[in-house]
């Protein structure tokens, strides 16, 4: 390897060393010295999400987090081109609450099995059905879903928004689209009544109660730490529950000798290689979406000033009103975790 990339990148690969092998670390040095440099040149800044893996997370990722982090920061950056590693609604909240910046994403194919459960033309169907009740729309969607929504919320917030929106409007049932189990598991914690989708993510839906117990008896001692895009059963014998930003700062704070993340797979990584006291058990899921992001596609992204990604001007203004009104809601300081309370309290399928 080039004497220049193993000076430049080495503080680096100290970070990465366990859960990134010496074999393939030569593989990615000189990715992660280009990448660094042209984010320079190109006044750029990486935008990485808690699932990239962990040469993009730790080396060449400016901020890393969770969706509402990256969304905070994508609303006040100060850099010309925001480059996101992450998935495309990722990119294209970036754009909405950031418009006069150019967004890159490495490859337009990351996708979502929660922003392709739902249409615009399917939540105009749900405000027809239903046209008493807000639409608290997840960030895991298209523009035009945002668009057609009252406020956005993400796995961090969203039950404070759930709860806000209803006293706001003064109502006491609310649609949360269009992850069913997300939408299931705020409804278990609120005495609010809540209308959801049929939606769910890949990643998260195949994990199983039985799954779960099976590990608890194999790892008595190990803190079970679930997402809560995970089924309500899921959660119910895990041991805390929150976005993949609170399930790092759980692991941070609580510094147990054994953890379990139930979420994909590059989270146990990112979060292994910063708490070296704590042991990992890795029973997790690939998201193939989030995966699609590679150091080589960021590398040409920056090079070629590729892939840029548009939202059309009156999609755009109309879905940062549903986004803003959610950031001015989680600037207010309230609670973002899940607790996990064991009752059976559940949502119902909007009548669509
Ligand atoms: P959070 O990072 O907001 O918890 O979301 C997880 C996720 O699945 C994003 O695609
Ligand atoms: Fe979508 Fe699930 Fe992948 Fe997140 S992990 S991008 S919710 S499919």
């Amino acid at each position: 390897m080039d004497e220049g990339v193993i000076e430049r990148t080495g503080y680096l690969y100290e970070t990465v060393r366990e859960v990134v092998s010496d074999v393939e670390w030569p593989l990615y040095a000189p990715l992660v010295d280009a990448i660094n440099r042209l984010k320079r040149e190109r006044n750029a800044i990486i935008l990485a999400h808690n699932y990239m893996t962990p040469e993009i997370f730790h080396c060449v990722g400016d901020i890393t987090g969770d969706s509402l982090k990256l969304a905070q920061v994508a609303a006040d950056a100060d850099e010309k081109v925001i480059v996101q590693a992450g998935v495309h609604f990722m990119a294209e909240t970036a754009k909405i609450l950031s418009p006069d910046k150019t967004v890159l994403i490495p490859d337009m194919k990351a996708g979502c099995s929660l922003a392709e459960s739902i249409t615009g033309e399917d939540v105009r169907a749900i405000r027809r059905a239903c046209p008493e009740y807000p639409i608290v729309t997840y960030v895991n969607t298209a523009a035009e879903v945002k668009a057609e929504s009252d406020i956005c919320c993400t796995s961090s917030n969203a039950i404070a928004v759930v709860e806000e929106i209803a006293k706001q409007r003064g109502t006491d049932t609310v649609i949360m689209i269009p992850d069913q189990f997300l939408a299931r598991n705020v409804a278990s914690q609120t005495d609010i009544r809540i209308l959801t989708w049929k939606g769910a993510c890949e990643v998260h839906e195949q994990f199983t109660r039985a799954e779960i117990e099976q590990l608890r008896a194999e790892h008595p001692e190990a803190m079970i730490i679930t997402h809560p895009e995970c089924p309500p059963e899921v959660l119910h014998v895990s041991d805390f529950s929150g976005s993949t930003g609170a399930m790092a700062a759980f692991v941070a704070e609580q510094r147990p000798a054994k953890a379990i993340l139930i979420t994909e797979c590059s989270m146990s990584d990112n979060v292994s290689a910063v708490n070296p006291g704590t042991q990992f058990i890795r029973p997790c899921n690939l998201c193939p979406h989030m995966k699609r992001i590679t150091l080589e596609g960021i590398y040409e992204a920056l090079r070629d000033m590729k892939h840029e990604v548009h939202v059309a001007p009156e999609v755009a203004r109309r879905a940062s009103q549903s986004l803003r009104a959610m950031l001015e809601l989680t600037t207010a300081g309230r609670p973002p975790f899940f607790d996990i309370l064991r009752e059976e309290k559940s949502a119902e399928f909007v009548p669509v």
